[in-house]
């Protein structure tokens, strides 16, 4: 078993095989006390709650679990109150924990919700896809959606305890699979030209592969978040790399089009394009970043017919939480990103016209 301690912000993550079963004393050996919340989306509970529950039973603990219906749509303020009045409803007091147990958005929610809980109270995250593994379930943010845009809402809050097992992955639709790849050529991009080099000879199916595939993912985006916590100083913003056009093609596409991964995917592309352009990228490393997209199934182009304005409108939108400028990532080789002030809005318009 793979175990990463201090450093990486949360407490302690496991990365392994048959972890499942194995919560409830991971969760005695860090101290928890009795109560818990088991928060879950609707495809996720009917996979794996029963095994969490028991496990967590059977580790002296009494758990309920809360279900929420699947999907980017219930990471709200209104399901996170819902959430909050089942566990008082449940006598769940200050001295309770909560288990994020599912993707991305479980973690935004019940992340959240462990963050205001009683002043908050620990939070341990079971991700279950693999962007969440590589990606969202490490740096503590946690998130909500309000009818404005998406993550207006949310507070810092590290989880104690991550568990990746890797078996929950064979549940996982392919294109939701695939889509974690675009988080990981991101990081390989901007900071690891060796796993970039590793990643263009990548072989689906071995677990230990797979495992060192997450550790490395997760060493690199905690040291990139240990530099700048808060997102205050501008260097986790580094990670932003190919999410300011990625960003307007979600809301572009009404979140419905591409998936998070996806739409990053695209971002990349343009962000490469600029970074030719205002950074000094050569040719054949930008056409080296595609084609390792195109290896893992990402879209490269956008379609035809698709509102190319309304992608930038939306990144107009973005701008204005950026008091008007714009700090756009370029990278000037693999393994290399630094936030470009030279970028203008018409570069973006050109690169998001050549997609
Ligand atoms: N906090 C952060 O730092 C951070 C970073 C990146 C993304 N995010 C957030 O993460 C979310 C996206 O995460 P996501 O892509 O994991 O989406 P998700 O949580 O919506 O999961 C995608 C779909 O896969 C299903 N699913 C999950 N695990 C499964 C499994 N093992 N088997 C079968 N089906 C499974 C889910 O029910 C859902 O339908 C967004 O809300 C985004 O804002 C947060
Ligand atoms: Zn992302």
């Amino acid at each position: 078993m793979t175990a990463l301690g201090a450093g990486a912000g949360a407490r302690r993550i496991l990365i392994c095989e048959r972890l499942l079963p194995r919560t409830g004393d991971q969760c005695r050996a860090l101290g928890l006390p009795g109560r818990c919340a088991i928060i879950s989306d609707s495809n996720v509970a009917q996979l794996f709650a029963t095994c969490i529950n028991k496990s967590l039973v059977s580790a002296g603990f009494r758990p309920i679990v809360i279900t929420i219906p699947a999907g980017e749509r219930s990471k709200t303020l209104k399901q996170a109150g819902a959430i909050c009045d089942q566990m008082i409803a449940a006598g769940l007091d200050r001295q309770s924990f909560v288990v994020g147990l599912g993707g991305g958005m479980i973690g935004d929610i019940s992340g959240f919700v462990a963050a205001i809980y009683q002043r908050g109270i620990p939070h341990i995250q079971i991700p279950t896809t693999l962007l969440a593994m590589v990606d969202s379930s490490i740096g503590g943010k946690t998130g909500l959606d309000t009818r404005a845009g998406k993550n207006l809402i949310g507070g810092f809050h590290q989880p104690s305890l991550v568990i990746d097992d890797l078996d929950v992955l064979k549940t996982l639709p392919r294109r939701q699979f695939n889509q974690g790849f675009a988080e990981i050529i991101k990081h390989a991009v901007v900071a690891d030209p060796k796993m970039f080099r590793m990643l263009r000879s990548w072989k689906a199916g071995a677990a230990p592969a797979l495992q060192r595939l997450i550790k490395r993912n997760i060493q690199i985006k905690s040291k990139i978040v240990a530099k700048d916590e808060r997102d205050r100083t501008g260097k986790r913003a580094l990670l932003n790399f190919g999410h300011t056009i990625g960003h307007g093609i979600e809301r572009a596409g009404n979140y419905r089009k591409f998936l998070h991964g996806e739409a990053v995917s695209l971002g990349i592309v343009a962000a490469c394009a600029i970074s030719v352009k205002r950074a000094g990228l050569p040719a054949d490393q930008r056409a080296a970043i595609v084609d390792l997209l195109e290896r893992f199934e990402l879209p490269t182009r956008l379609p035809l017919k698709f509102p190319r304005k309304k992608i930038l409108d939306a990144v107009n939108f973005d701008k204005k939480f950026e008091s008007g400028k714009i700090r756009f990532v370029v990278t000037p080789r693999i393994g290399a990103a630094y936030v470009a002030h030279n970028v203008t809005l018409d570069d973006i318009r050109e690169a998001v016209e050549a997609l």
